[in-house]
């Protein structure tokens, strides 16, 4: 029931994006002149907001373009990222995702990741496995030798760059090959739908994960930091997304690159 409200709602906020007219996107930059924000980011949540209150009166939110997110986890709190891939948004790359977790005392219960482009919708309630539109996924356990990799660029916080970038040179030998699509919502859930294997990036945020935690977890799959550790809901963290062999395998590997590095 709470399912189909939100799958309705999720979907109107897709069919908005993917019909934006393109003459006219506004954007304007938050952090940097790579954290974009347009005008469909802020509207997309508003919409977002508006309509799961009505379905849950009770919920707080975290939502990326809020300053007055909640602090707390207790209860009911939809964690929400209105555009995921917005760098891809504005250019119209056709590779973004509207994303809702609903989290119950800490915990995710149910998470959303919708890409109107292909209309495709990962989605996982907590205990019920994990889908893409109707059909179950599930997780093969490849190691790292045989995983495509994907990665993200932590674009806002150019202190990581380095970090990433040599992670990236150096486990490149040790995997099939290498993406870096731009939205961390699908990439988790494409790990989920084995269409890539495993997934890193140095910084992320509750919006970008949430939703696509439940989803991978759900398909099998395991989601920590990148030193193994629970992920935050809260504050963000960085993300290794993988099966259980390639997600062990990845945080052996970094682990041994930083003794490397010193
Ligand atoms: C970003 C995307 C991108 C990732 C960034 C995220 P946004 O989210 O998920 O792939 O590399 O770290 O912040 O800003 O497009 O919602
Ligand atoms: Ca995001
Ligand atoms: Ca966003």
């Amino acid at each position: 029931m709470l399912k189909e409200k939100i799958e309705k709602v999720i979907k109107e906020a897709g069919q908005y994006v993917k019909n934006v007219d393109y003459s006219h996107v506004e954007m304007h930059s938050k952090l940097n002149f790579r954290d974009l924000c347009t005008e469909h980011d802020e509207k997309t949540q508003a919409f977002l907001y508006a309509e799961l209150k009505k379905i849950l009166p009770e919920a707080k939110f975290i939502g990326e373009e809020d300053s007055h997110s909640s602090e707390s986890l207790e209860g009911y709190c939809f964690i929400i990222d209105p555009i995921d891939g917005t760098t891809n948004f504005a250019l119209d790359y056709h590779h973004s995702a509207i994303s809702i977790a609903l989290v119950k005392d800490g915990e995710v219960v149910l998470g959303m990741v919708y890409n109107p482009y292909l209309d495709e919708l990962f989605w996982a309630e907590k205990g019920k496995g994990a889908y893409v539109n109707e059909k179950p996924i599930s997780v093969y356990d490849t190691d790292l030798k045989h995983s495509l990799l994907g990665f993200g660029t932590s674009p806002y916080h150019m202190e990581l760059a380095k970090e990433t970038f040599d992670l990236t040179y150096s486990i490149y030998p040790h995997v099939m090959d290498i993406r870096r699509c731009g939205s961390a919502a699908l990439d988790i859930c494409y790990v989920a739908a084995n269409r890539q294997n495993v997934f890193f990036e140095t910084i992320l945020q509750p919006w970008d994960y949430a939703a696509a935690s439940l989803i991978l977890s759900e398909a099998g799959g395991m989601i920590t930091d990148m030193l193994g550790g629970r992920i935050d809901l809260l504050h963000g963290c960085s993300i290794c997304a993988g099966n259980g062999r390639s997600h062990a395998e990845f945080i052996d590997y970094y682990k041994s690159f930083k003794e490397r590095r010193g």
